[in-house]
């Protein structure tokens, strides 16, 4: 039975000349067993009639957000909790601009804002729109929001110029919608993750903390989601949005962060430390503010309790992964590190007040194991995630294999 089967898909087209491809996109829907729902934007209305698009769906066309006729028949709300995946094709330049912005104007952005079904938008627009500088900061920010981007693809344009801009090839957006359905390599498997930095009280307004944004972990998790996996991720304090279908815990210190995951660490079957763990904690917080009277002053640290080491060391426990920040000697450190806390695998970057790191977007890796070792090149930390988190699945897999065999 093809992933579609049976699967609500609410198809939004918006104003583009690509508009016209949405009659193909639902004959192919429908040949897969979806039901499908057509919303369309008002300037989708003059490229294409709803006539043809509620013939080969099977079902009215929506196009107003309060229009007493249409919201009798399934309000609009009803209709966002309707659906399986929402996808947008052709997701014009001012469409991307709406949503990245949580504006809800129209039916269709409203319904985008009200559904907690994944989003797929395929962007199809001049070349010189897609490389604008607000486009770009528009799509950094839907990627963001975990929203799915497919295309566009270069070629010929309607405007006679040729680049990238034409919205991809139906079959193709089928194929993206049917591994979304598709059970992930992961299903089944529980992932505790943790990420962001810890925080040390010093006194009640002052701690010690670390560079870490959560960034990195974060995108594990949603990559791990996209994998098929039950994610739970314990973080310390960041300013990042958490991932669909992700439990979160928040923690502030490192021992809390320990509880947090000592907890739940026998139930799981994959850990990945990616937090950045404050390894010493003040010794006696002060209750108080501590006033500048001293000429200097002295803080005595206690060490904290290694995590990581200590679910690696757990019978039976999780396949482990530990991430390594280092400034100098990164393979020599980082396979020292793997032995040290018996670990799976060890994922390495270098960091320095400068470059790619702790608080960039961007980041590149090296992943060792026992006997082997690879290089993940500097990408998006989103991208790099998804890349990760396929060497863990293969190397997960593969363990669990030989144990049972
Ligand atoms: O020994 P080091 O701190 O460099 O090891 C880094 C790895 O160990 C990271 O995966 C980090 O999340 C984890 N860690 C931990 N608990 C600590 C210190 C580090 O889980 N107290």
């Amino acid at each position: 039975m093809n992933p579609l089967a049976n699967r609500h898909v609410l198809l939004g087209i918006s104003g583009g000349i690509a508009a016209y491809k949405g009659a193909e996109l639902v004959r192919l829907l429908r040949t897969r067993g979806a039901e499908v729902q057509v919303v369309l934007t008002e300037a989708a209305t003059a490229f294409v009639t709803p006539l043809t698009l509620q013939a080969l769906s099977g079902r009215p066309v929506r196009s107003q957000l309060l229009e007493a006729k249409e919201e009798s028949a399934m309000g609009h709300i009803e209709l966002a909790r309707w659906a399986d995946v929402v996808l947008v094709a052709p997701a014009s330049a001012n469409f991307l601009a709406k949503l990245s912005h949580g504006l809800a104007d129209d039916l269709l952005t409203t319904l985008c804002l009200a559904t907690d079904a994944p989003i797929v938008l395929a962007p199809a627009m001049n070349r010189q729109m897609w490389v604008a500088p607000a486009t770009l900061a528009n799509r950094a920010r839907l990627l963001e929001h975990g929203h799915k981007l497919v295309g566009p693809d270069e070629g010929a344009q309607a405007c006679g110029e040729v680049g990238l801009g034409r919205l991809v090839e139906p079959g193709v957006l089928m194929s993206r919608l049917e591994t979304l359905f598709s059970p992930g390599p992961l299903a089944g498997v529980s992932v505790l993750i943790t990420a962001g930095p810890t925080r040390e009280a010093v006194d009640p307004v002052r701690f010690l903390g670390n560079r870490s944004s959560g960034r990195m972990g974060f995108a594990v998790a949603a990559a791990a989601v996209g994998a098929g996996a039950r994610v739970t991720l314990v973080s310390g304090p960041v300013a990042v949005d958490t991932p669909a279908r992700v439990e979160r815990i928040d923690v502030v210190s490192a021992r809390d962060m320990h509880a947090a995951v000592m907890s739940r660490a026998q139930g799981c079957d994959i850990f990945i430390g990616a937090a950045a763990v404050a390894d010493y904690r003040p010794a006696n917080p002060s209750p108080h503010k501590i006033k500048k009277a001293a000429p200097s002053l002295e803080l005595k640290l206690a060490r904290n309790p290694d995590i990581l080491a200590e679910v690696a060391a757990l019978p039976g426990g999780p396949f482990c992964v530990g991430f390594a920040a280092e400034t100098e000697d990164l393979e020599t450190n980082a396979r020292r590190k793997l032995s040290r806390k018996s670990l799976d695998m060890l994922a390495a970057n270098r960091v320095g007040f400068s470059g790619p790191g702790f608080e960039s977007k961007e980041n590149s890796l090296s992943l060792y194991w026992e006997g082997g070792s690879m290089e993940l090149p500097v990408a998006p930390k989103e991208q790099l995630a998804v890349d990760l988190m396929e060497v863990i699945t293969g190397r997960y897999l593969a363990k669990s294999a030989a144990e049972n065999t």
